[in-house]
């Protein structure tokens, strides 16, 4: 748990408006982060993460990356762990890996990464090159052992799940999975979910998105995969969608003080989602999006609310 003062001087580095520091600092002194198990082994993960695409990926591919460090502090002095990356995102994964090590936090951070080196409009992945990807991971992250490594995009699994299983039989990754954000390939991740030995999927979800909840959880939850969710705002289009207006009172009154805190508490109220991994490249929006993982999630009859309010505005 945070002091009040490594709040305001986190707040101070953020720009974080007043309220949002207030309320961060009422949270963090009254209530504890809400952490979720990963189903194979019990681990505990806090709910929310940082995903390294879109904003993120755009500065890392810059000259000035201070931002980004702040960014990766925010999460870390409030709690977080789990950072979710991928070797496709550009400079990312090693911008990220090598701000974590010079500040000493290899170890505290949960990396996820992923494997893809099935060229652009081909089938087939070159196991040479996919140990190499992997290689460069390793040397990025700076890890002797990976936390994570999910399969992008379900692209050739007989080669690279091979692959992963057997980095995670030589103790070289901890927990291995698939990813898709495509609901035309919902069908084929179920059918991975059934028949590899993974632990986790990472799956777009969202107030708005939420056909992995009737395609995908069912599964996880009884085959006992932990799920990372993607695209909580749909990159940009909840915010297209909220415009300018105030979250409402009804949702204020659970203590969520923002939008981004709208859609996270949203996605984290679903019981088969283990991490959500917003991206961002600023501060004082990872210092919002983590105010999420505190305090009360929405009930039922709270969900089906959001969901009829976001529901009944008009579509980007
Ligand atoms: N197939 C896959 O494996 C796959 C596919 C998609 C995504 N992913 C993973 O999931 C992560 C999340 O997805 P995403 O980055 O595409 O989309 P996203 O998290 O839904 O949205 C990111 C956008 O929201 C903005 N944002 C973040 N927090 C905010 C806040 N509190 N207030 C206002 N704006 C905020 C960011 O801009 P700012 O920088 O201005 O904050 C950015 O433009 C990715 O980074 C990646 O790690 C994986």
């Amino acid at each position: 748990m945070l002091s009040r003062r490594e709040i305001i001087k986190l707040s101070m580095l953020a720009g974080t408006s007043f309220s949002l520091t207030a309320s961060l600092l009422h949270a963090a002194s009254t209530q504890t982060l809400i952490t979720r198990k990963v189903p194979k082994t019990g681990e505990s993960l806090p709910v929310i993460g940082l995903g390294t695409s879109a904003t993120f990926r755009r500065i890392a591919g810059g000259e000035d990356v201070s931002q980004l460090k702040n960014v990766i502090k925010t999460l870390l002095d409030n709690g977080g762990t789990v950072f979710d990356t991928a070797p496709s995102y550009s400079e990312s994964e090693r911008v990220a890996g090598k701000i974590v090590q010079t500040m000493g936090a290899a170890d505290r951070v949960f990396w996820a990464t992923k494997l893809n080196v099935v060229p652009r409009g081909e089938l087939k992945a070159n196991p040479d090159k996919a140990r190499q990807q992997l290689d460069n991971s390793f040397q990025y992250i700076g890890k002797k052992t990976i936390d994570l490594v999910q399969v992008h995009n379900l692209r050739d699994i007989p080669t690279q799940m091979s692959l992963l299983k057997a980095y995670k039989d030589a103790g070289r990754i901890r927990y291995i999975g698939t990813t898709s954000t495509n609901h035309s390939r919902f069908s084929d991740l179920a059918t991975v979910m059934r028949n590899e030995p993974i632990d986790f999927i990472g799956v777009n979800y969202a107030v708005d998105d939420r056909k992995a909840a009737e395609e995908i959880f069912p599964i996880a939850l009884d085959r006992g995969i932990g799920v990372l969710v993607y695209l909580p705002f749909g990159r940009s289009r909840l915010w297209k969608r909220i415009g300018q207006q105030k979250v409402p009172e009804w949702a204020v009154e659970i203590g969520i003080q923002s939008w981004g805190q709208f859609f996270l508490k949203f996605v984290v109220a679903h019981p088969a989602v283990t991490v959500v991994t917003p991206a961002t490249s600023k501060p004082k929006h990872m210092l919002d999006n983590i105010g999420a993982a505190y305090g009360e999630l929405p009930d039922i009859a709270m969900q089906k609310r959001m969901i009829e309010f976001i529901d009944a505005l008009p579509s980007t």
